[in-house]
């Protein structure tokens, strides 16, 4: 697809930031064995992953403010549009030598997302957005999943860990719905969670305690993909209240129903 001219930015920035990690990410092996671990090692190559990102998008979009996971916020001398930056997402899965993760990247004009970039450096998957023009994998258009008997459905969702308090919620939502789906699973990426919903690998994802930049990309490329995306609590807001539930248009109701009857 012949994206704008900032969904090219992003995506040039996005491969950037990913060869960049995926060479870090060769090192994360040697060092496992090492006394001192990977553990700093990595919030080093996530901070310079962003670093990069930010670099590249405040020199083609100098007015642009700025938000990433691991800085602090900077304001643009636009105020209607900023970035969204998860320069790594899924760094637990980085840190432990598990090939999955990614660079998200989202644009927002006046409060709402207008283009978003997911790209998995490991398996060179691009997957991208912008409002109104679809969502596309590499060359591909996506299309949510046509499955619509929750049976057959796999959904995705991430567990509560280190003490979060979300952790009886959760346990409660897969008593739930184990039962009536094909399966749930747990890989440790939001954004690439999302994206998956998009490209109809999962049929639903649903998860509490996210942040803004795990999110932002994904959100518009799972609505461009033709699915439904809503806030847990109906009468919420996903940004506000940091949960969503997202699934193709046939499971929906049904899995939002199970969800949320907690
Ligand atoms: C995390 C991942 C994970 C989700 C966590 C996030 P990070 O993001 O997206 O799947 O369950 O809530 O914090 O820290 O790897 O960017």
């Amino acid at each position: 697809m012949a994206g704008s001219a900032n969904l090219n930015v992003m995506m040039k920035t996005a491969r950037k930031a990913g060869r960049a990690l995926l060479k870090d990410f060769g090192e994360v092996e040697n060092l496992q064995v090492s006394t001192k671990g990977p553990g700093d090692f990595v919030s080093r190559a996530d901070r310079q992953a962003e670093e990069t990102i930010r670099d590249e998008l405040m020199r083609a979009r100098p007015s642009y403010g700025f938000l990433g996971e691991e800085g602090r916020e900077i304001a643009g001398e636009d105020p209607t549009r900023r970035w969204i930056v998860d320069p790594l997402d899924g760094t637990t899965n980085f840190l432990h030598g598990l090939p999955h993760w990614a660079v998200s990247i989202a644009l927002e004009h006046k409060g709402q997302i207008v283009a978003g970039v997911i790209y998995d450096p490991v398996k060179d998957e691009m997957f991208y957005a912008e409002k109104g023009g679809g969502a596309w994998l590499n060359e591909s258009r996506l299309r949510v999943s046509g499955r619509h008997k929750m049976i057959e459905s796999i959904f995705a969702t991430g567990l509560p860990f280190a003490g979060r308090a979300d952790l009886p919620d959760t346990i409660r939502d897969l008593a739930r719905i184990l039962p009536a789906c094909a399966g749930v699973r747990r890989f440790g990426a939001a954004a690439l969670d999302l994206a998956y919903v998009a490209a109809g690998r999962y049929e639903g994802f649903w998860e509490r305690g996210l942040h803004a930049w795990d999110m932002a990309a994904g959100l518009l490329i799972v609505r461009e993909a033709g699915g439904i995306v809503e806030p847990l609590n109906p009468d919420g807001d996903i940004m506000v209240d940091r949960q969503v539930i997202c699934a193709n248009e046939p499971i929906f109701e049904t899995f939002a129903k199970v969800i949320r009857a907690s």
